[in-house]
């Protein structure tokens, strides 16, 4: 089985500390300068490709921005071929000079490149050569299973990028992070990383000045001051890439941090006049009439917080943060048509507080004996309301990645393991796809998307739900999670999908408490359930003070009645919880299994509630069970029927 996986690098702009990287290198000879220290960010641009290992060779075929295809372009995975490729430059020698790296270092074996699609201009400042090496050590590292870390795979690309006649700084490799904004230190030789959370979203747009501007000179000019300041001139310049940069720098990480984007451009218009005051009488080329004309253009200011020039300085690019997404979009009009700029946006975001999802469909799917005899009941067919037939696990895969998830751990048992390889992990057959009209064609591609996103984790006996969620524990490494049954389909009556609904309302508390999908149920239907009670906080959701699973009729008459718009109702979990990693400690501590031998979920989730409180939404949509016989006859057809608001 050979497959194939689909990997997107962005570019990266230095937003602030410019120069300060090499600068903070000269610590090797002068230990009393200041470390650099830098905050870079990943375009909204990038790199696209598909990768699959091939036999003894580096197979690299290449999108340029505009569209054009390169020629495949094929050397041997032999290191003296590799090493005289990448010595001879030009954009292929950038491959070959990691997969040198990778063949050296680690023994890898070939691979096949397509990058289908390149959204990140070229000669811009924004390190495509950087991102590119990126993407060939990702693809090496994943596909031949290397565990390296994003550190590691920075460090491969920057020894492949060195290796050829282009010249790259230390920083240039941070678009490894993603589209988040990392900060780097510099201290002689040691380079350090910390990617940032920003608490909240910033608009970027970057303009090419359509000027000039002299790296070599300007990297001349300034380290003349280094390593040894000779008179006051040099020290300013070394103070002003020292202790002034460590200073702003610590500001601009505070305010990513606490979403202040106003703030954020404040810093940017000082370090511009920093640079201004102290730089540019030591170098002409900072003088750069360009950048200073735009930056003071009165025009300009009512959409911006701030700016300042970009990479080296000089009049390459400009970097505004906007005070909208409408006031970037007017500033974009205004630049391009007065100043004939080139602009491109860069948006920094608050990131997804759940990242993760747990599926168990590890169960024994007893009820529908004898058909789990052989097939997982997750494994069952769906015909959706667009007319494909798909099994429940993908239907309820697509909600957890509707509601904004990256990753999701599938608990399987261990059998089942070559079943949801078949599946997910492995490419339709050539023959099936060339027959495929185009919308199934379009269903292939989802299934792949899908299939990078999952981990499998056995749980070798079917010992409970609880126990089921607590084997993923490291898996989501104390974040919140979302968890979703294996058998359980939805269908929203809005255009947010359920999963989105329970996990923003998560996110409108804080993050501070975990939060349960109900719905309203029959009393009669109560027992089959776990069933909720609580008080209203808002039109639709409920501070819970209780969770009882299958409560008797009488239990559930006597104490788990809500007064809902006047009428006495019953509410019941739908299958999908927002739970705080707490959770784990709770299932852990109180492990006692029921009479049939398993862990189960709700005592658990009882207990957290004691401990930190739990809100119940009542999600806008309808919910489908698959794991009864008669029950999964019904969803089949009302599930094919049932449309969202959007499409219905
Ligand atoms: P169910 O309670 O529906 O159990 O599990 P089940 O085993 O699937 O089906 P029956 O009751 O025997 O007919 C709810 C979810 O938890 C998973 C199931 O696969 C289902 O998605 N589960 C349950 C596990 O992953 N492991 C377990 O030990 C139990």
């Amino acid at each position: 089985m050979n497959s194939t996986l689909d990997i997107f690098v962005p570019g990266r702009v230095c937003l602030f500390g410019e120069h300060s990287d090499w600068a903070g290198g000269h610590r090797r000879t002068n230990s009393k300068l200041v470390p650099g220290v830098v905050i870079i960010s990943g375009t909204n641009q990038g790199m696209f490709a598909r990768c699959k290992k091939t036999s003894g060779e580096l197979v690299v075929r290449s999108t340029l921005p505009n569209g054009s295809i390169t020629e495949t372009y094929r050397v041997p995975m032999e290191l003296s071929c590799l090493q005289r490729e990448a010595s001879e430059g030009g954009f292929f020698s950038y491959a070959a000079g990691v997969a040198a790296y990778m063949l050296d270092f680690y023994g890898v074996d070939g691979i096949e490149i397509d990058n289908y699609k390149t959204t990140l201009p070229v000669k811009k400042g924004l390190s495509s050569s950087a991102a590119f090496c990126v993407l060939v050590a990702r693809a090496f590292n994943q596909l031949y299973q290397l565990g390296l870390t994003t550190r590691g795979e920075i460090e491969a690309a920057y020894q492949g990028e060195i290796s050829t006649p282009s010249r790259c700084g230390r920083m240039d490799q941070g678009c490894a992070y993603g589209q988040i904004p990392v900060m780097m230190t510099f201290d002689g030789d040691r380079v350090g990383v910390k990617p940032l959370r920003p608490g909240g979203d910033f608009y970027l747009l970057i303009a090419d000045l359509n000027g000039k501007k002299d790296t070599v000179k300007i990297l001349a000019d300034l380290n003349a001051a280094f390593p040894f300041a000779k008179n006051t001139t040099d020290e300013t310049v070394q103070q002003t890439l020292g202790s002034d940069n460590q200073r702003i720098l610590k500001a601009a990480q505070q305010a990513i941090e606490t979403g202040d984007a106003a703030r954020l451009g404040a810093l940017m218009s000082e370090a511009q006049k920093l640079f201004d005051a102290n730089l540019m009488p030591v170098c002409s080329e900072l003088q750069s009439p360009k950048l200073h004309k735009v930056l003071t253009d009165p025009q300009v200011k009512p959409f911006i917080h701030g700016g300042k020039g970009v990479g080296s300085q000089g009049d390459g690019s400009v970097q505004f943060i906007c005070k909208s997404v409408a006031d970037r979009q007017t500033l974009t009009n205004y630049l391009s048509t007065t100043y004939e700029m080139f602009c491109f946006d860069l948006d920094i975001t608050r990131p997804a507080s759940v990242r993760k999802a747990i599926i168990p469909v590890a169960g024994l799917g007893t009820r529908m004996f004898p058909y789990t005899k052989a097939v997982p009941k997750t494994f069952l067919p769906v015909v959706t309301a667009e007319g494909v037939t798909k099994p429940v696990i993908q239907v309820i895969l697509e909600e957890a990645l509707s509601a904004g998830i990256e990753e999701i751990a599938l608990i399987i048992q261990p059998e089942d393991e070559s079943r949801f390889l078949a599946y997910f992990q492995t490419e339709a057959r050539a023959e099936t796809l060339s027959k495929l009209p185009p919308y199934l064609r379009e269903e292939a591609e989802k299934l792949r998307r899908l299939s990078s996103r999952i981990t499998y984790i056995p749980q070798k006996e079917a010992k409970g739900f609880g126990h089921a969620v607590l084997l993923a524990e490291k898996f989501v490494a104390n974040e919140p999670f979302l968890l979703m049954l294996g058998d359980h389909l939805f269908r929203s009556s809005e255009p947010r999908s359920v999963a989105r609904q329970v996990v923003e309302r998560f996110q409108d508390f804080g993050d501070a408490q975990s939060v349960v999908g109900i719905y309203e149920e029959t009393l009669e239907k109560t027992k089959h359930y776990g069933t909720v009670t609580g008080e209203w906080i808002s039109e639709e959701t409920l501070q819970l003070n209780q969770l009882v699973e299958k409560p008797t009729e009488d239990h559930a008459q006597t104490y788990l009645k809500v007064e809902r718009h006047g009428k006495p109702t019953y509410f019941c979990v739908n299958g999908i919880y927002v739970l705080r990693p707490i959770i784990f400690d709770i299932i852990r501590a109180s492990a006692t299994a029921n009479s049939e031998g398993e862990i189960g979920l709700t005592s658990a989730l009882e207990t957290l509630r004691e401990k930190e409180g739990i809100k119940g939404l009542v999600v806008n949509g309808q919910h489908f069970d698959t794991g009864l016989p008669h029950i999964y006859a019904e969803t089949i057809a009302r599930f094919a029927q049932a449309q969202t608001k959007e499409n219905g």
